[in-house]
């Protein structure tokens, strides 16, 4: 990467200085960009523009989707249990704040600086939203930079990992997202690398997101699997529990 664009230049320049990317106020290049505007930042690459906004309204009206509850039950969301998730694939951090505000603590761990920079900024904006779910939800979520597999899971006690996969028919808007990742992603292995990490660190599960007809990731049998429209959500248990 590719030059931070200002329109707030003071906030881009020190965007571009902890990243160590050229500060460019002027250059538009085909390469991805970071534009950091003053309560607001984006990537944006050949008219592409992805940016993370957790008060938005569509993800307000993702609150309510059918996909959270799965995603809840996958990590083992009950009422008087919210699990501490370590999310190991942070992207643009939907996932972990659908599982924020479940409820969960949440660690996002994103090996793409310009992105991890990016989740933060939006945590930072989504802490002080009008909308109290949305500070609430903000609240439990930290973000990492760097390789999952070298970080401490602290008191973790769920794996979550969302590797790449090859898109296929999605809607424009989540295609474009995809494709954004897929652009800026150093390493694609398809979350084999990951699996393996996974299956060795002392968690109670891992819950692996795949696409609803793909194959299970890794070796390993999955415990149990969660199944929506498009999605499945493979989950392995360590030690069986009474009702899943
Ligand atoms: C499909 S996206 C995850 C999307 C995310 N679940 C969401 O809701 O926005 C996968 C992300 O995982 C990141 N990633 C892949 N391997 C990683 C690793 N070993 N450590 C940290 N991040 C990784 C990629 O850079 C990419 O941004």
């Amino acid at each position: 990467m590719r030059p931070v664009l200002g329109e707030s230049p003071l906030r881009a320049q020190a965007a571009a200085a902890q990243l160590t990317l050229p500060y460019n106020p002027a250059l538009k290049s085909d390469d991805i960009e970071l534009i950091v505007g003053e309560a607001n930042a984006w990537l944006e690459t050949a008219g592409l523009k992805v940016a993370i906004r957790y008060d938005s309204a569509a993800m307000l009206h993702r609150r309510h989707g059918g996909q959270n509850e799965l995603l809840g039950r996958a990590v083992g969301v009950k009422n008087d249990r919210h699990p501490i998730v370590f999310d190991a694939t942070g992207g643009l951090g939907r996932d972990a704040f659908v599982l924020a505000d479940l409820g969960c603590r949440v660690t996002l761990c994103e090996q793409t600086p310009a992105l991890a920079w990016l989740l933060q900024d939006a945590i930072l904006c989504a802490q002080v939203s009008r909308h109290e779910a949305v500070r609430d939800a903000a609240g439990r979520m930290t973000v990492h930079a760097g390789n999952s597999e070298a970080q401490s899971l602290g008191a973790a006690t769920v794996i979550y990992i969302d590797p790449m996969f090859p898109e296929r028919k999605k809607a424009a808007a989540v295609k474009k997202e995809a494709m954004m990742l897929q652009y800026l992603s150093a390493s694609n292995d398809g979350g084999e690398s990951l699996m393996d990490w996974a299956s060795q660190q002392a968690v109670d599960r891992i819950v692996v997101k795949r696409p609803v007809k793909a194959p299970v990731l890794g070796e390993r049998k999955a415990s149990f699997s969660l199944s929506g429209k498009s999605v499945r959500f493979d989950v392995f248990v360590r030690h069986a529990q009474a009702g899943e």
